[in-house]
């Protein structure tokens, strides 16, 4: 097959990369996905079972931190765009472990970038038909205060967890990579995802677990802090449309115009599992335990997402109450995924995480 495009997507095998691999596999037959995971704890080839037999789709375990690895590979499949996703992604793993952070998130991407330079430079068509796309967050731009104020593209960085203060130096080397070299790159930020498939560690899927088991329900502080949610599919078809349309150099930021306190998000779904599980109303608010708040705790993001809304075209299509509705019943239909990936260090990490709080 004469594919168009050989996009190595990095991180498919974790949350959104799983959802962002599926898309492009399923919609793009002309383009060859390869699929770059370490398979850490958070990556799980369980989450591309439906897909894994597609001709355009190949997995590969690698570590985006093995320069040689990574060159071997981009020559071996021609890589044409780099979709990165890859990366240490909880912020409280962050604040035990940074070292993992800066390593995975800056060394892993700067590695990256490093390859794309040195190979595609040599290309007959050197950088001009290629496209380096970083995945980010709205973490880089630190935390607003209680008011109408939203993250745009021109926000100051202002990053304060290790994990933010990574995926921020991550930002800055790829726009210096495309600023010192010519390398073509787009960058974009995002809020909050939730949906199928994520690590039962995020807020929304252990506490729809957690409600399950009818098991304590850490909240951090008082509960208080803002997040804006968007539907990981969602998320995925923005990548998608940033991916196609959007313009080389450029940053674009994605979000859910959806903000919640965590306090009244948890009460949703307390009586979203509560019903489906066919307990009395109120059964589990039971389960609500205040505990000492997260270090450094953000207190409000949201995404001024009109840009990416304007220029592209993209606006998130899924109501939040169907898109909760959704993942609680994924949640609820998929015990057995839970199990496999919760088991045996998940396990250690969480008694270790919670014991004292
Ligand atoms: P995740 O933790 O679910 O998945 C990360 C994936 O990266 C896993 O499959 C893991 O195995 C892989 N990985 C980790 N280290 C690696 C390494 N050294 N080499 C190769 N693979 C490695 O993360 P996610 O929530 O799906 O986030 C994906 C990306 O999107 C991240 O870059 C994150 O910063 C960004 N992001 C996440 C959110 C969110 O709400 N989850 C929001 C905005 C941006
Ligand atoms: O904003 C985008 C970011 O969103 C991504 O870049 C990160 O990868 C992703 O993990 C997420 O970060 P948060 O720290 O906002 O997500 P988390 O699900 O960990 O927490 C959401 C909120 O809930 C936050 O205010 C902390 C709070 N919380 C979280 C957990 C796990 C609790 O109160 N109790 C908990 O047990």
């Amino acid at each position: 097959m004469n594919y168009q495009k050989h996009i190595l997507i990095t991180g498919g095998a974790g949350f959104i990369g799983s959802h962002v691999v599926r898309l492009f596999a399923q919609q793009y037959p002309n383009y060859q996905i390869i699929n770059l995971d370490k398979l850490t704890y958070a990556g799980n080839l369980a989450n591309l079972s439906d897909i894994e037999s597609l001709p355009n789709y190949t997995f590969v375990k690698e570590d985006i931190c093995n320069y040689e690895a990574i060159r071997e590979l981009f020559i071996k499949y021609q890589i044409s765009d780099v979709i990165h996703l890859a990366a240490e992604s909880h912020v409280d793993r962050s604040i035990k472990d940074p070292f993992t952070f800066a390593q995975t998130n800056i060394m892993g991407t700067l590695t990256l970038l490093q390859v794309a330079r040195e190979l595609w430079s040599k290309s007959e068509k050197g950088f001009e038909d290629k496209l380096f796309y970083h995945v980010s967050t709205d973490e880089v731009y630190g935390a607003l205060q209680m008011n109408k104020e939203l993250f745009t593209e021109t926000t100051k960085y202002d990053p304060h967890s290790p994990y933010s203060a990574s995926k921020a130096s991550s930002d800055h080397f790829v726009r210096a990579f495309h600023d010192t070299y010519g390398l073509q790159t787009i960058i974009s930020n995002c809020s909050n995802n939730y949906g199928p498939n994520q690590f039962p560690e995020k807020l929304i899927p252990l506490f729809i677990n957690n409600i399950c088991q009818s098991k304590a329900l850490p909240v951090y502080g008082k509960g208080e802090n803002v997040r804006d949610w968007l539907y990981v599919l969602d998320h995925a078809k923005a990548i998608d449309v940033i991916f196609h349309k959007g313009k080389v150099g450029e940053t674009y930021n994605i979000g859910g115009c959806n903000e919640w306190t965590n306090i009244e998000l948890i009460k949703v779904l307390i009586k979203t599992v509560d019903r489906l599980l066919g307990r009395e109303e109120g059964h589990s608010l039971g389960l609500i335990t205040y505990v000492t708040d997260r270090a450094g705790h953000d207190l409000r993001y949201a995404i001024d997402a009109s840009k990416l809304k304007q220029e592209l075209g993209w606006s998130p299509s899924l109501q939040f109450e169907e898109g909760i509705e959704k993942t609680v019943r994924w949640y609820l239909d998929n015990k057995e995924w839970v199990e496999q990936v919760t088991s045996g260090t998940y396990q250690q990490y969480y008694e270790e995480m919670y014991r004292g709080k």
